[in-house]
């Protein structure tokens, strides 16, 4: 496996890629769980090149402290890649990243105002900036992306096909712990307590009869709701638990009637 920090070198060393090779690539922010991991082996599954990269990117964060303490783990997260064969790591500086210093941007103008773009201005630009930035240094035929964060990913499809970019971008589905919790780096700053209760957002969605009926049940649960809110065939929420933020969504087709 190999790890590029420079983003400049790693071009060149892709330009050297034999034209024939299938790339498939997994954008993430480190503190790798089982949930990055599935794209992971997906991606492995179907190219003959993977590319991950791991960078935390500080334009999508709303408050200092979320990216502060947001868990990073990098040399376990090298050791995880390694042992499930990926090719190649690309670990970019924010200083590179961001030489432009966020002067050029991408801006959605409808569906990153819902959900999450509703509560946390600013962030969708971040995220599609950057996921431009990474679509373009990793030149992949594929990109792989959660449904775990479904409106993101739904996002960067879209705007993959408006720029005409050569990746297809790939969704896959929402890898659980055997609670129903939604796999999520952020659920390492849950308590004990705090990750037996954040199992409960996925139970009220797949079985609430509507979305103010689940607000109200996570509200009496003690959650902090940001939304609970059906979109694209989908049931949406976002809460608060000890600080933490969490998402999740379920198929309305797969809802208990
Ligand atoms: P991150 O939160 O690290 O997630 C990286 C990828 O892993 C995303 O596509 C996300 O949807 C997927 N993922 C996370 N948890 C998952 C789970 N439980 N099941 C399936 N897939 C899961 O999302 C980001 O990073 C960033 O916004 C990024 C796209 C890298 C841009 O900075």
């Amino acid at each position: 496996m190999k790890i590029f920090e420079n983003m400049r070198e790693w071009q060149t060393a892709r330009a050297e890629f034999a034209q024939n090779l299938r790339v498939g690539f997994v954008p993430t922010m480190g503190a790798l769980h089982d949930g990055h991991l599935s794209l992971v082996d997906r991606s492995r599954a179907e190219n003959n090149v993977t590319v991950v990269s791991i960078f935390v990117n500080p334009t999508q964060f709303n408050s200092a402290d979320d990216l502060k303490s947001y868990p990073r783990h990098v040399s376990r997260d090298v050791e995880l890649l390694q042992e499930r064969g990926v090719d190649y790591v690309l670990l970019p500086h924010e200083s590179e990243m961001y030489e432009d210093r966020f002067q050029y941007q991408v801006i959605e103008n409808s569906e990153s105002k819902i959900l999450c773009g509703a509560f946390r201005p600013g962030h969708f630009e971040g995220v599609l900036t950057v996921v431009m930035k990474l679509l373009q240094l990793a030149q992949a035929d594929q990109c792989y992306m959660g449904e775990k964060d479904y409106q993101q990913f739904r996002l960067v499809q879209t705007m993959a096909r408006a720029f005409f970019m050569k990746t297809e971008i790939v969704g896959c589905p929402i890898v659980r712990e055997k609670t129903g919790l939604a796999m999520s780096s952020r659920n390492e700053r849950l308590s004990t307590f705090g990750r037996v209760q954040a199992a409960k957002l996925f139970e009220v969605l797949s079985t609430a009869r509507d979305t103010s009926t689940a607000r109200r049940e996570l509200e009496s649960l003690g959650f902090r709701v940001d939304y609970v809110e059906e979109h694209w065939g989908r049931r949406f929420a976002a809460v608060w638990l000890e600080g933490v933020r969490l998402i999740d969504n379920v198929k309305c087709a797969e809802v208990a009637q």
